[in-house]
């Protein structure tokens, strides 16, 4: 197995055989990796969902928190689709949802944020659909000593029904009850890890500093996603059918170049889970 730097604070190919994925020289490799690079690469590795599945189970286990979710059956049980492709997916929100940056899983009952997740391309897109990653923890890093304070110990709530409003147009009532089903949950902005080093947990689905008005924390987070979202700390895959990538849900936050339902292209997911919790008295808040 060969491991590759793509850029200098994220990113990273991976050369191994589809076989050998489960090895644990291999597992414990890709673990290491995973939290030096943040995106791990595998270039044309082709795996079947059996094979994706068993290295989501030796990294850490899998989670399908998509079984809340009635769209997106890849023929395989905890193998989720992402596509627009409405004859496999009937709720096209939570795939265009991915068009903004967002981290996985801020809306749901688990409090434990999954670790990682892992797509592997089965159909690309002919138009877009390149996905981009930033590294949280380096611009977190990065920040002045005055920004770091101005953010320390402010608390911010996620909410998947103001989100989701935002980009359908005139939802129905069943959507808004679908989607309001998914708790609000606060999560902590600066994330100090068990590690020592400290990432920034941001995304689409903030809609409330805790504390502040509303404009002006959610002008704070656009501020802190724009930083982010830098080219220093992001790496954009332009993918080819085949390709497996796995990302650090920790440490980056992500987002797909939009494409069209007509593009035909298809993702194959799964979910690693995550074993540290995240500090502070997480606050679960059912919608309306
Ligand atoms: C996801 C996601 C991005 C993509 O499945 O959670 O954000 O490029 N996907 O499909
Ligand atoms: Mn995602």
């Amino acid at each position: 197995m060969k491991i590759e730097p793509i850029k200098p604070h994220i990113g990273a190919r991976v050369h191994v055989d589809p076989d050998q994925l489960t090895d644990p020289q291999v597992v414990q490799a890709c673990r290491e990796a995973l939290d030096t690079y943040g995106v791990l690469v595998f270039p044309k590795l082709n795996p079947t969902n059996h094979q994706q599945l068993a290295f989501t189970d030796a990294l850490g286990g899998r989670v399908d928190y998509s079984k809340a979710i009635d769209g997106g059956k890849a023929g395989t049980e905890d193998v989720y689709t992402v596509t627009l492709n409405p004859e496999i997916n009937s709720q096209k929100e939570y795939v265009t949802g991915t068009f903004f940056w967002h981290i996985d899983g801020l809306n749901m009952d688990n409090l434990l944020l999954p670790k990682a997740t892992c797509l592997s391309a089965r159909h690309v897109a002919d138009k877009g659909g390149n996905t981009q990653f930033a590294n949280v923890y380096a611009a977190y890093e990065a920040l002045s000593d005055e920004e770091k304070a101005e953010i320390e110990g402010l608390r911010v709530k996620h909410n998947l029904v103001t989100y989701l409003s935002s980009i359908v147009e005139e939802p129905t009532a069943e959507e808004l009850a679908r989607w309001g089903r998914q708790p609000i949950n606060e999560w902590p902005l600066v994330w100090h890890h068990e590690s020592g080093r400290s990432s920034m947990i941001l995304g689409s689905t903030a809609n409330h500093v805790v504390g502040m008005d509303l404009a002006s924390g959610l002008a704070l987070i656009a501020r802190l996603q724009e930083w982010s979202a830098q080219p220093d700390f992001v790496y954009e895959h332009k993918w080819e059918q085949g390709d497996m990538v796995i990302w650090d849900n920790h440490g980056t936050m992500h987002r797909a170049l939009p494409y069209g339902e007509t593009s035909r292209r298809e993702m194959h997911r799964t979910t690693i889970a995550g074993t540290e919790p995240v500090p502070g008295p997480d606050k679960v808040r059912k919608a309306a």
